[in-house]
Order: structure tokens, then C-alpha cells, then sequence
């Protein structure tokens, strides 16, 4: 049985020595033993109060009270699986399938990013016959083994074995701030025109793992023009940026004016419940018909609760416009530090999706990777829990719980300053 007095964290890290692998890391450098969350902040065992501003799977709040009682009221009332008929599954799916252009009607519920990204694949690669994909360069898109091919962050990352699959072609980053103006879709169509036939184009629909990068306007419809014309289906993967993080839009690739042929959702869909889902046509899903699909524990009542309960957080409360008024407030405060800092090559975002791009210098555009994490270990002493991202682990990301307030924006810009002043 649990008890309910916390373990003391030495005890905590030995245990953990014992039975998890190697392989996993703890985050924010220092251990931090929580015990408890609320909205926007966690809460260490001596009731020391943490900031939360990297947690985009808690969209809606730590432990939502709205979230935590629609699970136990679904929890105490039924729980089984998606072969039995039930009101939640089907009011659930067309609540999502309104949310999406009207042809994406057909979903398909499971437990998690990884999951979701692999049937993507595996439904573009039903309907089109074809077996290789396209990715963009710096992507992660889950921990399977095929995710892992289809991620370079991960196959040229450490352990990785560097090069790309025979079946994977990997596009530029269409990074206005490092590679400049150029048509980065031209490259991706010249990349896919030599491919003797793909499945299909797996994109986020603003980058994170790669940077916090918002697309360049008009990269996904010419990207998405290349990828039809060469039979393949555009996948895009909204599983760190969806459900309104933007701020102007549900879905990220609104923005951009295009209508993917799949969409993939995941993270802040059960506010921490493992979540995740894939959206498509009915055509499309026609051609996914012939083998039996069945995810045990996806679309089961007391996930289609909690997912329900999100959605009517993030509606009632307004988050999608507060991520957008708070992530103006932020941007606009980071920009006068950049202008105080030249160490602050770059700030970008959408809504409460941001990137502060350190350098060591503004024209060389040399990667500050220590004194980013310099800066994010500081605050972190400030009680302000931040990480970086990028390929040189240069990039500062901003993605709180979007029940951030305007006071936690003007405290985190206030205890930046003093950081940027006294810790680099
Ligand atoms: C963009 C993106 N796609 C997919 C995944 C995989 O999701 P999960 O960890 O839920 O399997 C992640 C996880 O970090 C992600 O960032």
C-alpha cells in the first residue's frame, strides 16, 4: 500500500536506481520531488510553490477540479471498452469532429502520441500502397521503433545510428532565424519529386523538438501541393501544439489555410490521462477496414469523460484567448529583453507555444547551449520551471498550463531579467 507521508527523496532516488532503466532522465537537472499539483504550479513535499511553464500535457491545469471529478464520476459509474455501445464515445468523437474541417469525421481513439503517429502511418500507408514517408530534419514523433526512424532528433541523436531508414527522406527545417528566407518548400518538393513513390508527409504544425518553430507562411500548402502531387497523404502532427495552445485556433495548421489528410492529437487531451487520437476522412478510413482495429483501453468511458471535461475547460474558461492575450504579453516582454540582452538571438511563438533563441553571438548566431542552461537551472532556483529544445539545446521553451495569469507572466519576465543580469 502507498503511504500517504511522503518517502524522503534520497530513499526516492535509490529506488529508483534500483528499478527504472538508465536510459530515463530526471528533469530540471536537480531532482525535484513533487507531491502535489495545482493549475500552474507544483508543489514540492515542504510546500515549496514551482511555477509550471513547460507542461503542455496539463493544459487545462494540474489536477483540474472540473477534470478530476468528471474521471471519478465516470470511474464509479462504467468503464469498458469501445465493442460496446455507450453515449461518451460517440458524443466525444463528434465533439472533436467539430472542432476539425468538416471531411475529418472518422476517429480512431488511443493512449498515446506514439501510438497515434504509428496508425497515421500505417492508415497513409493502407491507402496509398506505398511504404516511405517524409519527415522534417530535428522532428520527434514517438518513442516506437518505427517513430524512432521517423524522428531524427532521436536516430541522429545519441544512440541513435545516425542516418536515416531507406524508406524515410528527411526535409530541411524551415527555419527563417538560422537558414534565412529561402523556399524551404521547394527543397522538401525537390526531396519528394525524387522519391519513387511516398505514404505520406509527417509534419508538426509548428515545430517543437526542432525549436519552437512557427512554420513560414504558404511552407505547409506548397509543402502538402508536393507531397499530393506525389501520391502521398499530409499527415500533421498537432500533439505538442493542438487543442487552442496557439491561441487563434483550435488546430495549428488553421493558420496555414489547409485541410491535412490526417490529423494526430495527443497530449493535453486528457489533461495527463493518456489520451490520444487520429482524425481522418471516411475514404481514407475505408481503406484502414480490412485488418480489425481495437485499442483495449482507447475510447473507454472514463477517458471520453476526462477528454469531454477538457474541452469544456478549455471553452468555458476562455483559454484560447487567454493564450492568446498572454502569450502577446510574454512576447512583447521577451522582445524588451532582447533588446537589453544580445545574448537573446531570437523570440517566437504562437499564443503560449514560445521560443527565447539564445546565441553567443547575434551574427555568427554561435548556439549559447550553457548559457541557456545556465538560465533555465537559475530560474528554476527562482522557482520558475522552464527547459530548452532546439538541435544545439539553444531554445528556451514557454508552454505553461494554459490557465497561466497575467501576474505569472509578469513575475517570470521580472525574475528573467534578474537572471539574464546575474547568472550569465
Ligand atoms: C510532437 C510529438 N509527437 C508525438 C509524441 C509522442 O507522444 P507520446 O509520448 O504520448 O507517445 C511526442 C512526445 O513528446 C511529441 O512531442
Amino acid at each position: 500500500m502507498m503511504s500517504d507521508s511522503p518517502t524522503p527523496l534520497d530513499d526516492l532516488l535509490r529506488q529508483r536506481e534500483t528499478h527504472l532503466g538508465k536510459a530515463l532522465s530526471i528533469a530540471h537537472g536537480k531532482p525535484l520531488h513533487i507531491t502535489h499539483g495545482h493549475m500552474q504550479y507544483l508543489y514540492e513535499a515542504d510546500g515549496t510553490r514551482y511555477l509550471d511553464l513547460v507542461n503542455n500535457v496539463c493544459h487545462v491545469g494540474h489536477s483540474n477540479p472540473r477534470v478530476v471529478e468528471a474521471g471519478q464520476r465516470q470511474m464509479a459509474l462504467l468503464n469498458t471498452n469501445t465493442r460496446y455501445v455507450y453515449d461518451g464515445l460517440t458524443e466525444y468523437l463528434g465533439r472533436l469532429a467539430a472542432t476539425l474541417p468538416e471531411n475529418l469525421s472518422v476517429g480512431f481513439l488511443v493512449n498515446s502520441g506514439s501510438e497515434a503517429n504509428e496508425l497515421a502511418v500505417r492508415i497513409a500507408r493502407a491507402h496509398t500502397g506505398a511504404h516511405d514517408m517524409v519527415v522534417v530534419e530535428g522532428a520527434y514523433h514517438g518513442h516506437t521503433g518505427m517513430l524512432i526512424d521517423l524522428s531524427p532528433y532521436k536516430f541522429r541523436g545519441a544512440g541513435g545510428k545516425g542516418e536515416p531508414e531507406p524508406w524515410v527522406h528527411v526535409v530541411p527545417i524551415p527555419d527563417i532565424y538560422r537558414g534565412g528566407e529561402r523556399d524551404y518548400a521547394a527543397e522538401m518538393g525537390e526531396i519528394v519529386a525524387n522519391t519513387a513513390s511516398i505514404a505520406g508527409f509527417l509534419v508538426e504544425s509548428m515545430l517543437s523538438c526542432a525549436g519552437q518553430i512557427p512554420l513560414p507562411p504558404g511552407y505547409l500548402s506548397s509543402a502538402f501541393e508536393h507531397v499530393r502531387a506525389a501520391g502521398g497523404l499530409c499527415i500533421v502532427d498537432e500533439v505538442q501544439v493542438g487543442f487552442g495552445r496557439i491561441g487563434t485556433h483550435m488546430w495549428a495548421f488553421e493558420e496555414h489555410g489547409v485541410v491535412p489528410d490526417i490529423v494526430v492529437m495527443g497530449k493535453p487531451m486528457g489533461n495527463g490521462h493518456p489520451m490520444a487520437a487520429v482524425f481522418t476522412t471516411p475514404e481514407i478510413a475505408a481503406s484502414f477496414e480490412e485488418m480489425e482495429f481495437f485499442s483495449t483501453f482507447g475510447g473507454n468511458p472514463v477517458s471520453c469523460a476526462i477528454g469531454m471535461a477538457v474541452l469544456d475547460a478549455i471553452e468555458e474558461d476562455g483559454l484560447m484567448q487567454r493564450a492568446t492575450e498572454l502569450g502577446a504579453r510574454f512576447v512583447e516582454g521577451l522582445r524588451e529583453l532582447q533588446e537589453q540582452y544580445p545574448v537573446i538571438g531570437d523570440v517566437r511563438g504562437r499564443g503560449l507555444f514560445l521560443g527565447v533563441e539564445l546565441v553567443r553571438d547575434r551574427k555568427t548566431q554561435e548556439p549559447a547551449t550553457g548559457e541557456a542552461a545556465s538560465i533555465v537551472n537559475d530560474m528554476r532556483e527562482r522557482n520558475v520551471l522552464l527547459s530548452t529544445d532546439g538541435p544545439h539545446h539553444n531554445v528556451i521553451k514557454i508552454k505553461p498550463p494554459m490557465v497561466l495569469s497575467k501576474g505569472d507572466v509578469d513575475m517570470t519576465l521580472h525574475l528573467l531579467n534578474e537572471s539574464l543580469n546575474q547568472s550569465l
